[in-house]
């Protein structure tokens, strides 16, 4: 049996990925295609013998006529508005914008204005190597943001263990296809070809979604690099006082022994390289035994294990299906 799924943003970045992989995913049945009405699947030759439906101006009242689950991959705006009827009509949403990603109210109502109220109920924040019963059981999945699912996943474990003590410095580096389709000054190619750019300071929202998960403050400093995809953190840290490398690599295998997703490097930094097109997120780290100074490194594809694949790795989680099904 398979699942009717609507895409709302399919002509966007993450949604042209979510096309791609939910018209060949083995328990979804992709129905319905959507987004502004100034959309045409005619500019989108690249779904050409995959996905062979029309992209149609979005309108709730089709999508709950015809869909059991929608991946909303629009702007935070509209996912905040579209999130409540289409979960009071009884349909599973898996939301990949910040909408309703943070679970405290007024951190919500501080980094995304216009998401409302309160968070509706049976909300799961979506990181499955975090809260995989917890997707099971939501209604609605807020999937995790590119850059927090590295450093989470990077951090979490040894954070909740009490591994690393004192300031952490997150120093994340992303493609442009980061910031969408929509062309800007900042991501024009004149302007970030042969470039580096930091941005986001004094603070970006999401080192709040980061302390939401890890529990405790970050430095966290996004910057924009000539790549067309691929996020790269270099996080540094101390290592608690008797803190092995030993330690370190007990407490990943731990966490993510049976993770799919996720790959240890120890002792060697991952590469963008490696993860591109993949839902794959790759760990590595060294630690310096005279200064327990801890040098952790992440990176993954912001389209895939950022954005789509992590949404349909959550949806296969919340549909009882193979963790990995349809997925790179
Ligand atoms: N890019 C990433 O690496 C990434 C990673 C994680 C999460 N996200 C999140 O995923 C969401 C999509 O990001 P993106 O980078 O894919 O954005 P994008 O390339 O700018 O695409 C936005 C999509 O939203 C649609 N849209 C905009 N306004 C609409 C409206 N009023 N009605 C219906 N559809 C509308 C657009 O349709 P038209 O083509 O008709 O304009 C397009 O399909 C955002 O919330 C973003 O924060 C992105």
């Amino acid at each position: 049996m398979t699942v009717p799924v609507g895409i709302v943003g399919a002509t966007g970045y993450a949604g042209q990925e979510l096309v791609r992989l939910l018209a060949r995913h083995p328990g979804a049945a992709l129905d319905t295609a959507m987004a502004s009405d100034r959309a045409s699947s005619a500019s989108l030759p690249g779904f050409d013998r995959i996905w062979e439906g029309p992209v149609v101006p979005l309108s709730v009242p089709d999508l709950v006529d015809r869909v059991a689950a929608v991946f909303l991959t629009v702007p935070e705006a509209l996912a905040a508005e579209l999130g409540p009827p289409l979960l009071a009509a009884g349909v599973r949403v898996f939301d990949l914008s910040g909408a309703f990603r943070l679970v405290d109210d007024a951190e919500r109502q501080r980094w995304y204005p216009e998401s409302g109220g309160a968070l509706p109920c049976q909300t799961a924040y979506g990181l499955a190597e975090r809260h995989r019963d917890a997707i099971r059981d939501a209604r609605l999945v807020a999937c995790a943001g590119c850059y927090p699912t590295a450093a989470i996943l990077a951090l979490a474990p040894l954070a909740r263990q009490g591994l690393v003590v004192g300031p952490i410095v997150i120093d994340a580096k992303s493609g442009i296809s980061g910031a969408g389709k929509s062309p800007s000054e900042r991501t024009h190619f004149s302007e970030c070809h042969d470039n580096i750019e930091a941005y986001g300071l004094p603070a970006h929202r999401h080192a709040a979604e980061i302390e939401q998960e890890i529990g405790t403050a970050v430095t966290f400093v996004p910057h924009l690099v000539p790549l067309n995809r691929g996020i790269f953190e270099t996080i540094y840290a101390m290592a608690a006082p008797g803190v092995s490398d030993e330690d370190v690599a007990r407490t990943y295998t731990d966490a993510y022994g049976d993770a799919p997703f996720v790959r240890l490097r120890r002792g060697r930094l991952p590469e963008i390289k490696d993860v591109a097109y993949t839902n794959f997120c790759d760990i590595g780290w060294h630690l310096d035994p005279r200064s327990q100074r801890l040098v952790i490194a992440a990176c993954l594809d912001n389209l895939i294990k950022g954005a789509a694949g992590q949404a349909i790795q959550n949806f296969n989680i919340a549909y009882g299906y193979d963790e990995r099904a349809g997925l790179p």
